[in-house]
C-alpha cells in the first residue's frame, strides 16, 4: 500500500516543522520541503495535498521566496497559511498590497460561511493566532472570503479547485481549534486515511530495506543511544545476519556502559554485535590534550580508524561491505537543507562523518523521516526495552567533554562514579525521563575539605540538569532539595577524590549544555 502524504512547502517560517508534526499526530505522513523543491521531488512523496507555510517575507518583495507555480495546478488540494495565503492570492490572479509591518497576536475570526469544509464542526467566532502582514485587496477569480478578523482577511476558499488559505496559524496552540481545521483539510478535503502508524512504518521500511540491500553486506556503528539502536533493529528485522553492528569502547563511556549496551543489544535484542574495546587506543591519543575541539577531533578520527579496521575484518570474514546504517533523524535533514543560512559552528559534533566517502559505502538511513518521539514509538512497537528508548542524549565524545582539562584513566573513573550517582538518584526520584539531560562534570579545581578529622584536598564535581526540546536552547532544572542533598552527600562521601560539589545554574544561551 502506498502512503499518501501532505507535503509542506517551507517559505522560511519558524512553524513549518510544527505543521508537519500536527499532521503526523493524525497518523498521516507529512514532510517539510524547501519552497524551491522541484515538482519531481514533491511528487516523490506521493502527496495527497500541499500546505504552503508562512514566512517572514512579503510577496511584494523582488526577492520574495517562491514555489514552482505548477504546485497550484496539480489538481491537488492546497492549504496556504499566512505567507502561503498571500502567495496563492498573488499567483492566482488576485492583488496583494504590502503592509508597513507585520502584526502578530491573538484575534477573533468571524466565520462567514456555514458550509466551508475547512471549518466543518466549528461555529464562529474562533480564537486564532494571527500573523497579519501583506493585505489581500482583491481575491483571485473563483475565491470567496470565508472568515475575517476586525481588520484583516482571515480565510478564503475556492472549493471547486479544492484551494483554501488562512491568514492565521492553525498549527500553534494559540489557535485552540487549529487542529480541527488541519484535520478537516487532511481528512475531508484531501480525503487521506489515517494509516501512517508505527506498525505500518515498520512494515514499509523493512520491506524497502530488504529490496534496497538484496544480498549485500551492511555495517552499523552503535552508540547505545536511541537513534542508532532503533535504526539497527529495523535493519536487523529486514536482513538479519547480513548486518554487523560495531560498538566501540572509546574509554570515555559511562560506568558499565560497555557491558550494559552489549547485554541490551546482543542478549535482549539479538543483534549481531561486534563489541571492540579500544579504550587504551583512545586514552593514549588523548594524553596531555586539554583543548575541547582537539579532544573531539582526536576521538572522531580514532573512531573512524577503529571502525575501518573492524569493517576490514568483517570484509575478510564475509566479503565486501557495501552499506552503512546511520540513525539520522528528520530534524538533521531539515537543518542541512534549511532555506535559512547555515548557523555558526559553536562545537563540531562528532559522528561517523567521513566514513561513507573513505570506504565508498552507500547509506541506509531508515529514520530520516522521523522526529525523536516518533523514533521512540517505533522502538516500542519493535519491542525494544524502555531503558534504551528513554535514554537521555549522550555526546559522541562522551565523558571527554565533561572532564575539563586533561583526560586520564583516573579522572574517567572518578567521573564515572559521580555520574552514576547523579543519574541513579535522578532515576530514583522519577525525574529521568522528564529531564533532557542530567550528568556530572569533573572540574580540574582542587579545594580543601575536611572528612572526619582528616584534611582533604581533592577535585570538584559540577552537577548539571537541563530541560530542553531539542538541545538548541535549554533551561537549568530546579531539582528538588532532597534530590540535591542526596546527590551531594553521596558524591562527596562515596567518590574518593571528589570533596566538593556545585550545581550549574546556567541556561543555554548564554551557556551550552556541555561544559566543553
Ligand atoms: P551543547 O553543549 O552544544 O550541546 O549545548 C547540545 C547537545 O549536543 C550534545 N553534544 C554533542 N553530541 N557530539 C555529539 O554527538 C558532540 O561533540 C557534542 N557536543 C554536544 C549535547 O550533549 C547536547 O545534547
Amino acid at each position: 500500500m502506498e502512503t499518501q502524504s501532505i507535503v509542506v512547502l517551507d517559505f522560511g517560517a519558524q512553524y513549518s516543522q510544527l505543521i508537519a508534526r500536527r499532521i503526523r499526530e493524525q497518523n498521516v505522513f507529512s514532510v517539510v520541503l524547501p519552497c524551491t523543491a522541484s515538482l519531481e521531488e514533491i511528487q516523490s512523496f506521493s502527496p495527497g495535498g500541499i500546505i504552503l507555510s508562512g514566512g517572514p517575507s512579503s510577496v511584494c518583495d523582488a526577492d520574495a521566496p517562491a514555489a514552482d507555480d505548477r504546485v497550484l495546478r496539480l489538481g491537488l488540494p492546497v492549504l496556504g497559511i499566512c505567507y502561503g495565503l498571500q502567495f496563492m492570492v498573488h499567483k492566482l490572479g488576485g492583488k496583494v498590497r504590502a503592509a508597513d509591518k507585520r502584526e502578530y497576536g491573538h484575534a477573533q475570526a468571524e466565520l462567514l460561511s456555514n458550509d466551508s469544509p475547512l471549518f466543518k464542526g466549528l461555529n464562529g467566532p474562533i480564537a486564532v493566532w494571527m500573523s497579519h502582514g501583506d493585505e489581500a485587496v482583491q481575491l483571485p477569480p473563483g475565491f470567496e472570503l470565508i472568515a475575517r478578523t476586525s481588520n484583516a482577511v482571515a480565510a478564503i476558499q475556492n472549493p471547486a479547485q479544492r484551494q483554501y488559505a488562512v491568514q492565521f496559524h492553525p498549527e500553534v496552540h494559540h489557535t485552540p481549534r487549529g487542529t480541527e481545521i488541519l484535520r478537516n483539510f487532511v481528512f475531508d478535503i484531501c480525503r487521506l486515511k489515517p494509516n501512517w502508524t508505527p506498525q505500518h512504518f515498520i512494515d514499509e521500511t523493512v520491506a524497502s530495506i530488504r529490496q534496497q540491500v538484496g544480498k549485500g553486506r551492511v555495517i552499523c556503528g552503535l552508540s547505545g543511544g536511541v537513534d542508532s539502536s532503533v535504526a539497527a533493529v529495523l535493519v536487523d528485522r529486514a536482513i538479519g545476519d547480513q548486518l554487523t553492528c560495531i560498538f566501540v569502547n572509546n574509554g570515555v563511556l559511562r560506568k558499565n556502559e560497555f557491558q550494559v549496551v552489549q547485554k541490551n543489544l546482543r542478549d535482549k535484542l539479538g543483534l549481531n554485535l561486534d563489541a571492540v574495546d579500544a579504550s587504551q587506543r583512545f586514552l593514549t591519543k588523548l594524553a596531555r590534550v586539554t583543548d575541547p575541539e582537539q579532544k573531539r577531533k582526536i576521538i572522531g578520527n580514532e573512531f573512524i580508524a577503529v571502525f575501518e579496521d573492524e569493517a576490514n575484518r568483517i570484509e575478510q570474514l564475509h566479503g565486501k561491505v557495501e552499506w552503512l546504517v546511520q540513525g539520522t533523524l528528520y530534524p538533521d535533514v531539515i537543518e542541512s537543507r534549511s532555506v535559512r543560512g547555515p548557523s555558526q559552528t559553536i562545537k563540531s559534533h562528532h559522528n561517523v562523518g567521513g566514513l561513507p566517502e573513505i570506504m565508498k559505502l552507500k547509506l541506509i538511513e531508515p529514520l530520516k523521516d522521523l522526529f525523536k518521539d516518533e523514533v521512540r514509538k517505533i522502538g516500542s512497537d519493535l519491542g525494544m526495552p524502555e531503558d534504551i528508548l528513554q535514554r537521555q542524549p549522550f555526546p559522541g565524545p562522551g565523558l571527554a567533554v565533561r572532564i575539563l582539562g586533561e583526560v586520564t584513566a583516573e579522572r574517567v573513573a572518578l567521573l564515572q562514579e559521580a555520574d552514576d550517582i547523579v543519574v541513579g538518584e535522578i532515576k530514583r526520584a522519577g525525574l529521568y525521563t522528564r529531564i533532557w539531560q542530567s550528568f556530572a562534570v569533573l572540574l580540574p579545581v582542587m579545594s580543601v575539605g575536611v572528612m572526619g578529622d582528616m584534611r582533604t584536598y581533592a577535585y570538584t564535581c559540577a552537577v548539571r540538569a537541563v530541560h530542553s526540546e531539542d538541545g538548541m536552547t535549554a533551561d537549568w532544572v530546579e531539582l528538588p532539595h532532597e534530590v540535591m542533598k542526596t546527590i551531594s552527600n553521596r558524591i562527596v562521601n562515596e567518590v574518593r577524590g571528589i570533596n566538593r560539589e556545585v550545581y550549574d545554574v546556567t541556561s543555554k544561551p548564554p551557556g551550552t549544555i556541555e561544559w566543553e
